[in-house]
């Protein structure tokens, strides 16, 4: 009787237990207990990493087609998990890509939902990271960064509420890692970044001296408010050696039936035990974390639960003897005993690039590979931006929305999609992905703007848009003789911006706005235009114009050929004739000058000689060349190429792409000024100055670069200066704050300079300068891109590069970008270059960065005669402009009656005396077409409200309060509605808005 009653009272108990499981809450409530400190706890981390897109398409990858190219299938993951989990409520699983999961989602029957979202509910299945994808670091800008997070975690916070939060970010495979990135992820109020690569010396280094594990600080302007716990993974993101249970592997799984032959029960727990011990030494806690799971695993969960089971069942049967004690967890859960821990944390300021996983293996190439992708996404991120703000100003659209380029844009900020580490066929999707969603967009921009120029009952013609311009084809200007160009300004303060349209005749007249002329100019299509251009468009000039364009707002311009009756009757004066091209004599000094530069090249050699800011007198001595570097194919020191990751050239020079001169010419006008040289018939370069803008653009046309002599070729802009910079450069992170590097040198650790040329360089997302006390020279660039400064005064930047041996670090291709002719990619972009006083340059450099990411877009229509008088020529959607130093990062639609709104402060601490104050906006009133009714403050990523946002706080060697600060703002009042900001804060609102 006393035995029966026993067992009763063991079921109740067990199923009060059961009952406790079931209920047991998300978040850091759900996470399973742990053995006392002096136990070493080992979490368990079941989990997968699915690409994006790499060696297949994302939808390759999704459904597991083309199996012949790699055995991948993430439906059957997801397929396979989930009951595994159902099964058992001990077992944990991460998911991180939410492209493949909405894919995922979208064809699972109601009851697999609920019984998922149960999971989720109880913790036991964990949404990580939680973006669209795991995006690059290098190469990305943190708008499209800040974009695809939102997109993931909203897809979240709608499906699956606060449970679904991701509280951990969870970079394991991209190759470096930024410090932008960290503060963007603290910012969005994770507590704990983990990541698998960084620099082998740095990881010896660190394993050493026990800081695999620390703070970040990862902004000087934001302090304790960008402090974020990172972890570097033991084992990069795999489990230890001979335990992986995939279907994929082949090591050994428990055989514990002691009737059978080979049980290994005792080996394989030893092994495990020693794994443990190995690596628990090199971290502080009593707490560990292994991955277990790779790329693509988890297609048959069971394989890898059943042992996982077992090597848990039977390590923990020992555990009183061991004091090792496995347990199913989560990284948010690892992270939280190492916050209980209460230890005092060391802290790291700077980043992890370059990434080298050995001694002539760094990973630069990536930087640059693939240019044209690379100039395509940060384009589309621009109209992606614009498509956002019409859908907010205008309302959904009957055709076309945003949301197929936000989810493209979304894919093409993976690891290997801008990065450029994909193969030749995945490249081909994604931008076949953007070119769809571009032209969704286009469906909104121009149904918006159309009615935004409707001027009562009368419509304007529809518009169109020239995704060629760059190369001067436009078939609605090219034979018209009347045209309009409608320019859309996404910035919140009014623009100046130069307009070059194709066109056919001899000379037109531009109107603008307010129906004055407007000085242009007409310009031949140049020769490498053409080249570029092949068979397609027949342009033979190009008409030039400075657009002035208001905030958040459109300008049209009416164009008519002079012969044109109507528009004569309107002329008011001459406007500028463009003189001949000229070829300057050897003796005379071509230069070109505007308001703000005179530009000067060597007659003799036709390279650039000097530039003088004219406002603070301040003269440059600069030579500017093109070069390139001999890829390496592998030598006696490493077999190591260059190749889609890895920039290895063969030898440290790098080699001018001229002999003694370049052919120059020179085209002056009254807008713009233009030096043409010739370095190669494939390499050629505009060197320019526009009326009345702030610098000096550099447009290069690159390509195709020939590979007859069989050498891989990385072809480098080169400026050589007078400026005494003592080894340091300085380069931005995703767009945004400057990072500074040393040659030769690394923060953390003593640098062994194995490659003095690769294991230098830098991603270069917006800008790169140099400076002594007297001047600084900043380029910024129009696309990622690879660069240095290898010796003082000097500044480089990889422009493009073409490789023709694989760097065998898994895409299996050589980046060899043949391109659509077949004879290798031709790329055309632009580095507006600045020379300045250094500390006053900054003003300068963020309003013409906001400009270059944010540039204005050009729709056409056919012109009538009396446009200006039966259309609305030009409206602002802003009250008034925004402070300059505030930049109009977002406005989206969230949902009907819902506005996201990010305001950031676009200038550091200590940046501009002026500009680095911080700033106020009123959001009252500050849209002409609707009122914010409602405000909620949220994080960055837009899915949680800011009163509900606590993060873990940690103790630091360096300071004697915890970080980050547990202060937030003050809740915006409602009668004003004024936001602060401090220097480079961004502080993200969901708005309710009432259209008027
Ligand atoms: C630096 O690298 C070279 C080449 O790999 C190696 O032989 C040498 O031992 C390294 N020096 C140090 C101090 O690590
Ligand atoms: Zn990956």
């Amino acid at each position: 009787m006393v035995g029966v009653y026993k067992e009763c009272f063991l079921i109740v108990v067990l199923s009060l237990l059961l009952l406790n499981t079931a209920k047991a809450q998300c978040g850091y409530e759900s996470c399973p207990a742990v053995r006392s400190s002096d136990y070493i706890n080992v979490h368990i981390v079941p989990h997968t990493h699915d690409d994006v897109g790499w060696l297949k398409t994302v939808d390759q990858y999704f459904y597991g087609g083309r199996n012949d190219i790699q055995h991948a299938g993430v439906q059957y993951i997801l397929d396979s998990v989930i009951p595994e989990l159902q099964a058992d409520p001990n077992k944990r699983f991460i998911y991180v890509e939410i492209a493949f999961f909405e894919r995922w989602w979208n064809e699972q029957p109601p009851d697999v939902q609920s019984a998922v979202k149960e999971l989720v509910a109880q913790g036991r299945l964990t949404f990580i990271n939680g973006g669209w994808c795991m995006n690059d670091e290098a190469s990305t800008h943190y708008n499209a960064i800040i974009d695809q997070m939102t997109l993931g975690l909203k897809f979240i916070d709608d499906n699956f509420g606060s449970c679904g939060r991701p509280l951990v970010a969870w970079h394991i495979d991209p190759f470096g890692h930024s410090r932008e990135q960290a503060s963007l992820f603290a910012q969005m109020h994770y507590d704990g970044f983990f990541f698998g690569r960084l620099d082998y010396d740095d990881k010896k280094h660190r394993l050493k001296e026990t800081t695999m594990e620390e703070i970040w600080h990862a902004s000087p302007s934001l302090g304790g408010h960008s402090d974020l716990f990172y972890g570097a993974l033991y084992n990069g993101y795999g489990p230890p050696g001979g335990f992986c249970w995939d279907i994929h592997c082949s090591d050994t799984p428990f055989q514990d039936d002691p009737r059978l032959f080979d049980y290994n029960v005792d080996d394989r727990v030893k092994d495990f035990i020693k794994a443990v011990k190995d690596q628990v030494k090199h971290f502080k806690t009593n707490h560990i974390i292994m991955t277990m799971g790779s790329d693509f695993q988890f297609e048959n969960a069971h394989t890898w639960y059943k042992n996982l089971d077992k090597l848990i069942a039977y390590v923990n049967k020992k555990e009183e003897d061991t004091k090792i004690h496995l347990l199913y967890s989560t990284p948010a859960c690892y992270v939280k005993h190492l916050n209980e821990a209460d230890k005092t944390w060391t802290t790291k300021s700077d980043d992890f690039f370059p990434y080298a996983d050995a001694a002539n293996d760094f990973w630069t190439g990536y930087f640059t590979s693939r240019p044209a992708i690379k100039g395509y996404v940060r384009q589309a991120n621009n109209f992606l931006q614009i498509c956002k703000q019409l859908e907010v100003l205008g309302g959904m659209q009957k055709t076309g929305s945003s949301v197929t380029l936000k989810k493209a844009m979304g894919v093409a900020q993976h690891h290997d999609a801008v990065s450029g580490t994909e193969k030749q066929h995945v490249a081909n999707d994604y931008a076949k992905r953007i070119g769809m969603g571009i032209s969704s967009c286009e469906s909104v921009v121009n149904s918006v703007l159309n009615n935004m120029m409707t001027n009562g009952t009368s419509r304007p013609p529809q518009g169109s848009f020239c995704g060629y311009l760059n190369i001067s084809i436009c078939p609605s200007t090219e034979d018209a003789q009347m045209f309009t160009v409608t320019a859309y300004n996404p910035v919140a303060h009014m623009v100046h911006t130069p307009v070059r349209v194709p066109v056919n005749g001899n000379s037109y007249t531009v109107t603008g706005p307010d129906g004055k002329m407007v000085s242009s100019q007409i310009m031949d299509v140049t020769t490498a235009t053409k080249n570029v251009r092949r068979d397609r468009g027949k342009a033979m000039k190009e008409l030039v114009f400075t657009a002035q364009v208001p905030a958040l707002g459109f300008s049209t311009y009416m164009i008519a050929t002079q012969s044109n009756k109507v528009m004569q009757k309107l002329k008011p004066h001459i406007h500028s004739q463009p003189s001949p091209a000229e070829t300057p004599s050897a003796d005379a000094d071509p230069t070109i000058s505007n308001e703000h530069y005179q530009v000067i090249f060597d007659g003799t050699t036709g390279l650039l000689k000097s530039i003088t800011e004219l406002g603070s007198n301040t003269n440059l001595q600069v030579s500017q060349s093109y070069y390139w570097y001999n890829s390496s194919t592998g030598n006696n020191v490493s077999h190591q190429a260059s190749g889609a990751y890895i920039f290895r050239p063969n030898s440290s020079e790098a080699f001018p792409l001229f002999k003694d001169s370049v052919d120059i010419k020179m085209v002056t006008g009254d807008v713009v000024q233009e030096i043409h040289q010739t370095f190669q018939p494939w390499l050629s370069q505009v060197v320019r100055l526009y009326k009345g803008q702030p610098y000096v653009e550099f447009e290069w046309t690159v390509g195709p670069i020939p590979v007859g002599d069989h050498f891989g070729k990385e072809i480098i802009s080169r400026f050589d200066t007078d400026i005494m910079s003592d080894e340091y450069v300085y380069t931005d992170a995703n767009g945004r704050e400057m990072v500074q590097r040393k040659l030769n040198h690394r923060d953390t650790w003593k640098y062994n300079n194995t490659e003095p040329v690769a294991g230098n360089y830098y991603p270069v997302n917006s800008r790169i300068y140099i400076m002594d006390d007297k001047k600084q020279l900043t380029v910024l660039n129009d696309r990622s891109q690879g660069g240095a400064s290898l010796k003082n005064g000097s500044m480089e930047l990889m422009v493009h590069r073409r490789c023709l041996k694989d760097d065998s670090r898994g895409v299996g291709e050589p980046l060899n970008e043949t391109g659509q002719y077949g004879d290798g990619l031709m790329i055309r972009g632009k580095h507006l270059v600045t020379l300045s006083i250094p500390g006053m340059a900054a003003a300068m450099h963020r309003t013409i960065g906001e400009q270059v990411f944010m540039a204005p877009s050009l729709m056409f229509a056919q012109g009538e005669s009396d446009w200006a008088s039966k259309y609305k020529t030009s409206e602002t959607l802003l009250m008034k402009d925004l402070p300059v130093n505030v930049h109009l990062l977002t406005l989206e639609l969230w949902d009907d009656n819902t506005a996201l709104i990010r305001l950031e402060h676009q200038f550091a601490k200590g940046e501009d005396a002026d500009l680095s104050k911080n700033a106020t906006v009123s959001l009252k009133g500050l849209f002409k077409s609707f009122d914010i009714t409602g405000i909620t403050e949220i994080s960055l990523g837009a899915n949680v409200a800011l009163k509900d946002a606590t993060r873990l706080q940690w103790k630091t060697t360096d300071s004697s309060t915890p970080t980050p600060p547990n202060t937030m703002p003050l809740p915006v009042n409602m009668d004003t509605m004024d936001v602060e900001l401090t220097p480079m804060q961004i502080r993200t609102f969901r708005c309710t808005i009432k259209r008027k």
